[in-house]
């Protein structure tokens, strides 16, 4: 059985008082709920703070990004290793936002989920098409290269380490949710490729979240799909009651 997995990704947001705050607001909201991995994904700056907010809660802290090295003359990036060290027990990779605006890669993705297995994080990998490749009958053409090109060379020990995130970028932020059917269809094909990549055990055992626009009043649908193993969220995941709404979609 694969444990659903509800995430946050707070993006350029939240500073460390108000990360702080969020986390003392939810722990109530969510104390005693075990069956549902619960992470939330913030800025650098943050995430010190953020990790002992969250010590003895069911909460874990991450980062949004990560470089490939782990240390030297690479100004302005973090290591998976100082991500660990500020408390953080995963790294989002490859999110649609670094793939446009900052040169992300599938090759800088593999290299960067490689690193982060190798300090003992988490790696929640994203993957997505954008509008007018769906447009153009290419959504899973690009689902499959996203994740070839940024999981090769992994073992399948390593990828009891690795959350897949299917993102469609057309409803990332935009209000315009994926429908139950079209996110199972991607994410059943994604699982398939996991199959064809790693062998039916690792595919099956891999949780495939579904990202954009997931709001308290469409989570339940996208979770009763048999092949949705959780949320990446973005904007609900802003607010303590909106994000432990959906922690709570099995209520
Ligand atoms: P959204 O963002 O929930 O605001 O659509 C999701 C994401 O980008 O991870």
């Amino acid at each position: 059985m694969r444990k659903p997995y509800i995430c946050g990704n707070w993006k350029l947001n939240k500073t460390i008082a108000e990360a702080v705050d969020f986390v003392n607001t939810l722990k109530g909201e969510i104390a005693g709920i075990n069956d549902v991995e619960v992470g939330i994904g913030a800025p650098f700056t943050c995430l010190s703070a953020l990790s002992d907010a969250c010590k003895g809660t069911n909460i874990a802290s991450g980062a949004e990004d990560c470089y490939w090295e782990e240390s030297g003359a690479f100004t302005g990036e973090v290591a998976p290793s100082m991500i660990k060290d500020a408390g953080c027990s995963f790294v989002i990779i490859g999110h649609s936002e670094r793939r446009q605006f900052f040169g992300e890669t599938n090759e800088t993705v593999n290299k960067k989920v490689k690193a982060a297995l190798a300090a003992g994080l988490q790696a929640i990998v994203c993957v997505g098409e954008m509008l007018e490749e769906r447009k153009a009958g290419k959504a899973n053409d690009v689902v499959k290269d996203h994740i070839v090109g940024g999981l090769e060379g992994l073992s399948a020990e390593q990828m009891k380490n690795v959350v897949i995130a299917y993102e469609p970028v057309w409803a990332i932020g935009t209000g315009e949710t994926a429908t139950p059917a079209q996110a199972q269809e991607i994410h059943a094909f994604a699982r398939s490729v996991l199959k064809d990549m790693f062998g039916e055990v690792v595919a099956e055992a891999t949780r495939i979240q579904y990202g954009g626009s997931v709001k308290p009043d469409n989570v339940k649908e996208l979770m009763a799909c048999a092949d949705v193993d959780g949320a990446l969220v973005g904007g609900a995941a802003l607010k303590p009651d909106s994000f432990a709404a959906l922690v709570k979609f099995k209520a």
